[in-house]
């Protein structure tokens, strides 16, 4: 029977740019997807990007625009990363769409009816400066166990002790340095702790099976451990980018109400968009709703989701996937191990999308783990099976096929008793069901178990050899034909993982899209297949020297010369232009990771006659501050608003006035009395913040 699935990848923050877990996360439900599309089933693969919150509102701000356009300029980034490594989702939005809006307050209302929501004057920090409730983040000071200075306000990083904000000794505002003081305030509170939730949630989440054993148990500590369940704080207040809680003035939703109702929204919106019936859909009981998720996340997706639509009359998850994080080389990402890896510079270096999505699928399995990225173990997989095993075997058949038989394929041997598919094919069914059940790992080893066989039968028969003689022609024919029918299933096994790959095999074969019902379809007799075209490189290890991004030492170096001002001790005999330096590959060029960057503030450096203090925005949902030696040219009002360019990558420099991160990039001559000036680099119109230079 062909099922209706409404499948979801946890909504990103929209304040900074996609990192290796979010692709991660991306292609394992991207893999399931384009499987279960492959059985025939109906998939509804949607996401949004996650845009409310105090972070991001405070973002905005110090980038001096609206927190709608600060989401929207990520939003904008967004595509690249799906379109680059083939994520097929049909929708992407925003939990600040009206859709969201709609959908969240009539939760919350529905909930409220249900006697769900109640109400409690609570005691907070507040900034008087910042005129705002702060967040234990916002919130720094003494530890009162240790003694150390600049400890946040939930616990200290040095003596590890945890602590509520009120006990901080000297707490200040991170956002304006200014004391808190204590501000009482009306919260909403979803009622967690009624006995009805609580039975609900027993079942939901323990009992009935749907979650993986890891998460069940966790969810089992949550909800019978010693403290149970408290009732969830709902509600923020003004100042706050989010969605007005009704009837409450100045009373905003907490971001973690209104996210998860993001992937309805996002549903709603493509339904719209589609012209499909969204409340039909969700009141369908064939309708499966699966959410692909990390594993820092389940407490949200396993108990204050499923409870609010529980208890608001909606549809409650099906399925809850968790998947764990992915280390490098054993560690946790780190720029200052120089073991960070962006995706975006994963494809703008050329590395194959494909590759990534192989080797992530091959260390993926249904369990809660992290996955190791290690370049020697990616190299090692992708060489060895798909270009040894995969890829070699439509080279060494379609060859002979193009060249010794006009393209045609001979294949009336192949019945539904030749042994040789009966083997190839017999698999089929269990490499399904560890696609459905994300056992990729299981899936894959299995479908190279199968490669192997075949190059095991091509090695027997030897193409290369019969081609000698004009008199083997007929065995030619079929020896080769059966090895592409072979490389025909393979392709479909592995098409969930390689879907541009087997786009291009179908061409190579001429045949329509693949799908799994094909497994048992062979190309007719007489059919007549395309020259072979190159189908995948293999990985040369070098390229990974270009992937990694730089270390960034700990400790930054000692003071270096103003950021910004060309070096300029090099003379030349002409004595018109510096010396060209010596020359580098393309690869060491791409170690410079120049941006597009917006000068949001620009002033003098009290007790420096030669540094600018700029505020660069490079698009990354942050501000960064760069000192740069060009006082002597500008004023600092010429350069507010600007764009040029910077480097992006620099590890960060102790300066006497305080730390640079990074550098803009300026003109000047090599004999600056003969020929005065400093001119900083500025884009032509059409750039923006966070564009790659180069
Ligand atoms: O942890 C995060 O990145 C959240 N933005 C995930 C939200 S998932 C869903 F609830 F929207
Ligand atoms: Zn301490």
């Amino acid at each position: 029977m062909t099922r209706q699935l409404f499948v979801t990848t946890a909504l990103p923050y929209a304040n900074a740019p996609f990192h290796l877990g979010h692709i991660m996360e991306y292609i394992q439900a991207d893999i399931w997807v384009r499987h279960q599309r492959m059985m025939g089933n109906v998939v509804h693969f949607v996401g949004a990007d996650d845009a409310h919150g105090a972070p991001i509102m405070i973002a905005a701000e110090k980038a001096g625009i609206t927190p709608q356009q600060f989401v929207a300029q990520i939003a904008a980034g967004r595509k690249q990363y799906m379109d680059g490594f083939h994520i097929s989702f049909d929708n992407w939005h925003s939990t600040d769409g009206p859709e969201n809006h709609e959908l969240s307050q009539d939760i919350y209302r529905k909930l409220k009816a249900a006697g769900f929501i109640a109400s409690k004057t609570i005691e907070q920090f507040y900034d008087p400066v910042k005129n705002m409730f702060l967040a234990d983040r916002y919130i720094k000071g003494e530890c009162p166990k240790c003694h150390a200075k600049d400890q946040y306000g939930d616990s200290c990083e040095v003596c590890s002790a945890v602590y509520a904000p009120t006990e901080l000794i000297s707490p200040y505002s991170v956002l304006t340095g200014a004391t808190p003081v204590m501000k009482s305030s009306e919260h909403f509170f979803f009622k967690l702790s009624d006995p009805k939730c609580v039975e609900f949630l027993r079942g939901w989440a323990i009992n009935d099976g749907r979650l993986q054993s890891e998460v069940a148990n966790k969810a089992k500590e949550w909800l019978e451990g010693e403290d149970g369940l408290g009732d969830w704080d709902i509600s923020r207040d003004a100042p706050y980018f989010g969605i007005e809680i009704p009837d409450e003035p100045g009373k905003y939703f907490y971001v973690w109400l209104d996210a998860p109702v993001g992937y309805l929204a996002s549903l709603k919106n493509y339904f719209g968009k589609t012209g499909r019936d969204f409340d039909a859909f969700m009141a369908d009981p064939a309708t499966e709703q699966i959410h692909f998720i990390g594993k820092d996340i389940t407490y949200f997706h396993t108990l204050f989701w499923p409870a609010m639509l529980k208890f608001s009359g909606y549809k409650t998850p099906d399925r809850v996937y968790a998947h764990g994080f992915v280390t490098v080389s054993g560690e946790k990402m780190s720029k200052s191990r120089g073991t960070g890896i962006s995706p975006l510079r994963y494809l703008e270096i050329g590395m194959n999308p494909e590759w990534l999505r192989y080797y992530l699928a091959a260390k993926l399995n249904a369990k809660v783990e992290d996955i190791d990225f290690s370049a020697e173990d990616f190299t090692a997989r992708v060489n060895a099976d798909l270009i040894g095993k995969y890829v070699n075997i439509a080279s060494r058949a379609a060859g002979f096929i193009t060249k010794r038989f006009n393209g045609r394929v001979s294949t009336d041997w192949a019945t539904d008793t030749d042994p040789f598919l009966a083997g190839l094919r017999g698999v089929a069914t269990e490499i399904q069901a560890l696609y459905e059940g994300r056992e990729y790992g299981k899936a894959l080893r299995a479908t190279m178990d199968q490669a192997d066989i075949i190059n095991a039968y091509v090695d027997a028969n030897k193409p290369w050899l019969l081609a000698k003689d004009p008199a083997n022609d007929a065995a030619l024919q079929e020896v080769c034909s059966r090895l592409l029918e072979a490389f025909r299933i393979l392709t479909i096994y592995l098409k969930p993982v390689l879907p541009r790959v087997a786009t291009q095999v179908e061409a190579l074969l001429n045949i329509a899209p693949l799908t799994w019902s094909d497994t048992h379809h062979p190309l007719p007799d007489g059919h007549t297949v395309n020259p072979y075209q190159h189908l995948l490189t293999r990985v040369d290890p070098t390229i990974f020297d270009a992937l990694f991004d730089a270390p960034v030492p700990e400790t930054a170096p000692a003071a270096a010369p103003a950021a910004g001002h060309t070096d300029t001790s090099a003379t030349t005999d002409a004595g018109r232009i510096e010396p060209i330096d010596e020359e580098i590959s393309i690869t060491d060029f791409a170690k410079v990771d120049l941006r597009i960057a917006k000068i949001v503030h620009c002033e003098a450096v009290e007790g420096s006659k030669k540094l600018l203090r700029l505020t660069l925005d490079a698009g990354e949902g942050r501000t960064r501050n760069v000192f740069s030696g060009i006082q002597s040219a500008y004023k600092p009002e010429q350069l507010i608003g600007k764009l040029t360019v910077m480097v992006a990558n620099l590890a960060p420099r102790t300066m006497k006035f305080g730390v640079s991160e990074g550098m803009v990039l300026a003109a000047s001559a090599q004999d600056e009395k003969a020929r005065p000036g400093i001119y900083i680099l500025e884009p032509w119109p059409g750039a923006t913040p966070g564009m790659r230079v180069g």
